[in-house]
Formats: structure tokens, C-alpha cells, sequence
């Protein structure tokens, strides 16, 4: 079975936008590969943290993986942090990583235009991502766009070191840009994606919003002036959105949808578009709940800790005996 290999940044909440387009996608590849997801939690320490908020964040977003349906018995789920082995092996690969690379990487372009007096983490960032994906002969490396630049990065370092130590030690892994999942615009600005960001705080439905939050944000969604629940992504992008959403959660396809609701005016089709969500997110969030202060998600990821800690020790004694560090 293939391995699999993705890192997330405990960074803020999460939107039905990322439920559908990103966590949804996930628990379809839990099938398909031998999968290891983990938090990204010392890549998220290069821009300032609030240590006690980013504390939460990583076990809020831990929780809200397994809720969605992220199987603890078919993923390998860890803290990169407890496993000591990535920023031993981040060590020795920034050792072998030309200076010059580093300061091409769009990322780092951005991110230090916008961090005044930013730290030297944020410059090899890409080489502790490099580590977490090579310690674990990782096949494929699901990522978003914009990380696409750095899973190749970590590939050319593992091609480079191969080819210096005249070993094929690391595998070569592959970026894996998902199949486009479906995208959902902001309820307000259906042009726009919705984002955490959004100043607008209507047009994002959170993934814990409470059942009235909910409704309050979907009954209030832009629409048209047309009073016909029909997909017309130029001209009718705020129903369009809610047919999209209709369509990813209910596994209807679109003309099923508009053929549903070819009598109904807006008012009911959104309330059915309300109740579907709320129908969906509930259990979600009551598995949340149940998770986020259990002993059961410390047990995910200790289980996460010891299982990757064996794999990744063996893998750093074969790499320190390669650069020569042994007595
Ligand atoms: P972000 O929250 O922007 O870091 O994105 C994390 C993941 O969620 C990425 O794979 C995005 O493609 C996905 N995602 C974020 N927002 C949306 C959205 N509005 N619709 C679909 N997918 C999204
Ligand atoms: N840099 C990635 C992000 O910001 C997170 C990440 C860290 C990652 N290490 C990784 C993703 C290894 C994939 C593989 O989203």
C-alpha cells in the first residue's frame, strides 16, 4: 500500500469550506493509502504564537479531524513535535541544503515581507517539512497549491543527498494535488471563497457554529432576483453556491437538486439547505465534544508518538551513520 503523508498547521478554526473541499477528501484517502497525518504544530511557531491559544488549537484540531470522520484505526495520527526525530533529521538535511534554495521559495517571500524582524525558522521551514516527509518514505504528499513548491523542494534535497552519499536512502516523493474538490463561496459575497479570514463573519459557517448560527447565516445568504433554484455560476452565483453545498452533502447531483426544487421559493429551498447542514455538522460536533478533554484523543496520539518515534529512530541512525556521525 502506498504511504501517504500530510501535515496540518493547528492555525484557527475550520470552515464547512474546508470540511468539504479539504477534511472530506481525507477520510476518502484513508481507504486508498497507508495514511499519516499530523499536526504541524513547530512549523507553526515561525510567526508569533500565543502559546496557551496555539496549545488549544492543536488539540481542537485534532478533535475535529477524528469527528469528521479521520479514522484513528486506519490513519496514524501524531503531534510533530513529539516525535524528536523531525528536527534531528531537519538538522542534518539543512546541512545539505543549498542557502540559495531556500530564499526562492515563494512562502518565505511573502511571509517575511509581512513579519517585520521575522526569525531564521521561517527561512528553513521548508527543510523541517523535508524531514517530515522523507523520515517516513512517504510515496505521496497531499497538499494544497501552495505548498506544492516546497514537497518539491523536499524532493530535489532527497535527490541531492542520494546522489552526494551515492545511496538511494530517501524515497522521492510525489505531490499530490487533490482532484478539485468542490468550492464554497462566502454566503455573502458568493464571488469570494469562504475563508476563516473573511471580515464578514455571516458569510462563514464555522464547523462548530450552534444550530441557530447556522440558519441565522444560510436564510441570510445573497441570492438573485430570478426566484428560480437553477445552477448558474455567472449569474446566480449566491444559489449556485447553496445548490453546491446541497450537492456535497446530501450526494445528490445538481440537476436532482434543481428538479427537487423547481416549485419552491427561496425561502424553503434555504431552509432545506439549513437543515441539511445542521443535519450534518451535529453529530460531528457532538463527537467533537465528546472528544476535545478526553483521555481517548490522548490515546490517538500517543499511540501517534510511539508508533512514528520507532519508525523515524530508525530511520535517523541509518542517516547519521551515512554524513559520517557515529563513533
Ligand atoms: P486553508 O484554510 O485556506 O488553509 O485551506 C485548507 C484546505 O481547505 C485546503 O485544501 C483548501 O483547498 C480547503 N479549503 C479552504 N477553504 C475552502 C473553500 N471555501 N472551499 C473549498 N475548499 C476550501
Ligand atoms: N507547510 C504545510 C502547511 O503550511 C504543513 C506541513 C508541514 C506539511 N510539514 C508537512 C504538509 C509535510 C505536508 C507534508 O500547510
Amino acid at each position: 500500500m502506498k504511504r501517504f503523508l500530510t501535515g496540518l498547521q493547528p492555525t484557527g478554526s475550520i470552515t464547512l469550506g474546508n470540511y468539504i473541499g479539504a477534511i472530506k477528501q481525507m477520510v476518502k484517502y484513508q481507504e486508498e493509502y497507508d495514511s499519516f497525518i499530523f499536526i504541524a504544530d513547530m512549523h507553526s511557531i515561525t510567526v508569533p504564537q500565543d502559546p496557551e491559544t496555539l496549545s488549544k488549537n492543536i488539540r481542537s484540531l485534532v478533535a475535529t479531524y477524528i469527528a469528521c470522520g479521520v479514522d484513528p484505526n486506519k490513519n496514524t495520527i501524531f503531534l510533530q513535535s513529539e516525535n524528536i526525530y523531525h528536527a534531528n533529521v531537519s538538522w542534518i538535511l539543512e546541512c545539505n541544503t543549498p542557502y540559495g534554495l531556500l530564499g526562492r521559495m515563494t512562502q518565505f517571500k511573502d511571509k517575511s515581507q509581512k513579519h517585520q524582524n521575522f526569525m531564521a525558522g521561517l527561512y528553513t521551514y521548508p527543510v523541517l517539512m523535508a524531514a517530515d516527509i522523507l523520515i517516513y518514505d512517504s510515496d505521496y504528499v497531499p497538499v494544497g497549491k501552495d505548498q506544492k513548491q516546497h514537497v518539491e523542494l523536499a524532493r530535489d534535497i532527497a535527490e541531492s543527498f542520494n546522489k552526494r552519499y551515492g545511496k538511494e536512502f530517501f524515497k522521492l516523493p510525489e505531490p499530490l494535488i487533490p482532484e478539485e474538490g468542490a468550492k464554497i463561496c462566502d454566503l455573502i459575497d458568493p464571488t469570494k471563497k469562504m475563508s476563516k479570514s473573511a471580515e464578514n463573519k455571516k458569510g462563514v459557517i464555522m464547523l462548530l457554529d450552534d444550530e441557530k448560527d447556522i440558519r441565522k447565516k444560510i436564510m441570510g445568504a445573497t441570492t438573485d432576483s430570478e426566484m428560480i433554484v437553477r445552477y448558474d455560476i455567472e449569474t446566480k452565483p449566491g444559489i449556485s453556491n447553496l445548490i453546491t453545498i446541497y450537492h456535497e452533502l446530501s450526494g445528490m447531483t445538481i440537476s436532482q437538486i434543481e428538479e427537487k426544487f423547481k416549485d419552491s421559493n427561496y425561502g424553503t429551498f434555504k431552509k432545506e439547505v439549513a437543515d441539511l447542514v445542521v443535519s450534518v455538522l451535529k453529530p460531528i460536533q457532538d463527537r467533537y465534544y465528546e472528544l476535545i478533554n478526553s483521555k481517548e484523543l490522548d490515546e490517538v496520539l500517543d499511540a501517534g508518538k510511539i508508533k512514528t518515534t520507532e519508525i523515524a529512530k530508525i530511520k535517523y541512525e541509518e542517516l547519521k551513520n551515512i554524513v559520517g556521525l557515529y563513533r
